[in-house]
């Protein structure tokens, strides 16, 4: 296909605003799928997915449309992942395209994760179409979400075309907008081949499977491509489009986007945004603005019992394999024994791999805190990164701690915008900006990270019942009065609960966990203090009283099988409690006493 004749485009949404409804009616519309086929089509796609426990990117298709003005197209709607762990990867799809459309509940409004998203489009230099879906249903007010479009957005949303991805109104005008304004790829056929690596995935019968984009130079089957990051070479055995379902094709051309096979081991030796060449004619420069994928939370995975290391181990080098933004090594803790010390893109990524681990493979697991990654400024001069506060060197060394900062953005309805600025405020957040769009408010925070990895979205959520949207962009790193505090349980320090704090509230953190603490943990045959510290100093402590009786005695003397359940039930919580010196510590007192309420 020539240039003119292709377009490239992604979609903006916010979570359940129509993005696949959209999809799947642009295929629909198109014949790409016959419309009887449509439903038996997407089923079948479906299925596959779970046999094969794969996903199938249906929403990355190549759509051929007969336009308006009698000329044929072929349009290329890309996929991007909607979570703000994965900005990077969202910010090289948008790279990969020319426009995008920005969906929009017109029930709804814009979402914070909508604005994240179409900065990303604006900086790529898209052409936005403005898309107001869900017009069928009664509470769709078009008005004052175009009005809401331009004051938030600041894109003229006057021609924002109204649909119903449900009916199909407007689909048509949706089609001839991508035709009419947005601007066709630009591309060499002549020159050496320069594509770039969009996504990539792992499928059980075709090995890792790569969706590039091609800027430059044709890419044929048989041909052989170097990665510009790595270096590693390989053949393309096999190249190919979505419509959706695969089907292949003898090559790509400048502005075209679909996948290659070349028998690539794993998905980590692919990154998303690297460039991909010819081996024997690369071309000159990379594209610009790689970055391998930077782990930015760490934390401690341990099994519950000791005995399931070797599992933990297997599991995660699984799943490191399709994720190569997961970075983990072995880590000994003096509480804990053996596990890893693992990094996530954020705390989305970390919640899924956890669960994967605990629901696939069945491991039960000890989550350290979460901890972000400081630079401790040394008094020599020199300067290291910390991943995990029991590395902390003597602080008597340490010249100053940087922490990462970040820029949070979060729409608000009115109501419940003094919660959220009182809980930015108690989370060390400085306010950059406020405004308000109809009944809604825009607050930008710079705010350190550290507070926000635990459960800031938690109490975001719980303090807006829901209403709230959130998200945000690391901006950089700056000093602070950061100390690290240790938990004492039973005068043993506990290094999984170690965390690194700001000074000024250290004293109400500590409380708070001790307090917790002494709810978390049961009672023994002897006292146990509990205590927060920094340094040698004790600033929190809370004292479990010794259990005194049996706590079967506490049943009618004769009812045995009351006795029995008890004891069960005991032994039943065993299992997920670690010891600690002679106390035992269970699993969710890990998490829960970090949690601040
Ligand atoms: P995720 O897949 O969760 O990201 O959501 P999405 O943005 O892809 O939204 P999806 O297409 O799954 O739509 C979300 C819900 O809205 C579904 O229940 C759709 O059936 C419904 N929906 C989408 N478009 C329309 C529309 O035009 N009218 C009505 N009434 N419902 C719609």
């Amino acid at each position: 296909t020539d240039l003119s004749h292709i377009r490239n485009f992604s979609i903006v949404a916010h979570i359940d605003h129509g993005k696949s409804t959209l999809a799947d009616r642009l295929i629909q519309e198109t014949g790409t799928v016959k419309d009887r086929d449509m439903k038996e089509q997407l089923l079948d796609s479906m299925d596959i997915e779970r046999e094969r426990g794969i996903t199938i990117k249906a929403n990355t298709v190549r759509i051929e449309y007969d336009a308006d003005d009698g000329e044929h197209y072929v349009l290329n709607l890309i996929d991007t992942p909607g979570h703000v762990d994965f900005a990077y990867e969202v910010s090289r799809s948008m790279r990969a395209v020319e426009g995008s459309l920005l969906v929009v509940d017109s029930t709804q409004g814009v979402e914070a994760q909508t604005l994240a998203n179409v900065y990303q489009a604006i900086e790529a230099d898209h052409e936005i179409v403005p898309v107001l879906n869900k017009i069928d249903l009664p509470a769709s007010d078009c008005d004052r979400v175009a009005e809401q479009i331009e004051d938030v957005i600041g894109i003229d949303a006057t021609d924002a075309i109204r649909v119903s991805a449900k009916t199909g109104e407007g689909i048509h005008e949706v089609l001839e907008a991508i035709v009419t304004q947005l601007p066709p790829p630009k591309g060499d056929r002549g020159a050496p081949l320069k594509a770039m690596l969009v996504d990539s995935w792992y499928d059980s019968y075709l090995g890792v499977v790569v969706l590039v984009r091609i800027m430059d130079g044709v890419l044929k089957k048989g041909d052989r491509i170097r990665m510009m990051s790595t270096g590693a070479t390989h053949q393309v055995d096999r190249i190919g489009v979505f419509r959706p379902q695969m089907e292949s094709v003898d090559e790509l051309g400048p502005g075209e986007i679909g996948f290659i096979t070349a028998s690539i081991k794993q998905v980590r030796d692919t990154r998303v945004g690297d460039t991909i060449t010819h081996e024997r004619k690369p071309c000159a420069e990379p594209l610009p603005g790689f970055k391998p994928a930077q782990p930015v939370v760490f934390c401690g995975l341990f099994p519950v019992d000791s005995a399931e290391f070797e599992d933990l181990r297997t599991a995660i080098e699984k799943l490191a394999l399709n994720d190569a933004s997961f970075s983990y090594e072995m880590e000994t803790s003096a509480a804990l024994g053996f596990g890893f010390r693992c990094g996530f893109l954020g705390l989305l990524h970390l919640e899924v791999i956890r669960d994967r681990i605990e629901r696939e493979y069945d491991i039960e697991l000890i989550t350290t805190a979460p901890s972000v990654i400081y630079h401790i400024y040394m008094k020599d001069g020199s300067m290291f990164e910390l991943h995990n506060p029991a590395d902390m060197p003597d602080p008597s060394r340490i010249d100053r701690i940087e922490e990462p900062r970040i820029k949070a953005t979060i729409l608000v309805p009115d109501e419940y915008l003094g919660d959220v600025l009182k809980l930015c405020q108690d989370r060390r957040g400085i306010q950059l900006d406020l405004t308000y769009a109809g009944n809604r408010a825009m607050v930008v925070y710079d705010l350190p990270l550290n507070e926000v990895v635990f459960d800031f979205y938690d109490r975001l959520k719980s303090v807006t019942k829901g209403y709230a949207s959130f998200d945000y962009q690391l901006t950089g790193y700056r000093a602070d009065n950061l100390v690290k505090m240790q938990i004492l349980v039973n005068e043993e320090p506990v290094d999984a609960l170690s965390v690194m704090v700001h000074r000024d509230r250290a004293e109400t953190r500590g409380r708070a966990m001790v307090e917790k603490l002494k709810e978390l943990i049961p009672r023994h045959m002897f006292k146990i203090p509990i205590q927060a510290a920094i340094g040698g100093k004790v600033i929190a402590r809370e004292t479990l009283s010794a259990l005194r009786k049996d706590v079967t005695a506490k049943c009618y003397g004769g009812d045995a099988t009351r006795k029995r359940k008890l004891l069960e039930k005991q032994k039943a919580g065993k299992k997920k409690m670690r010891q600690f010196g002679k106390v035992d510590i269970p699993q969710e007192a890990f998490i829960s006493a970090l949690k601040m309420d």
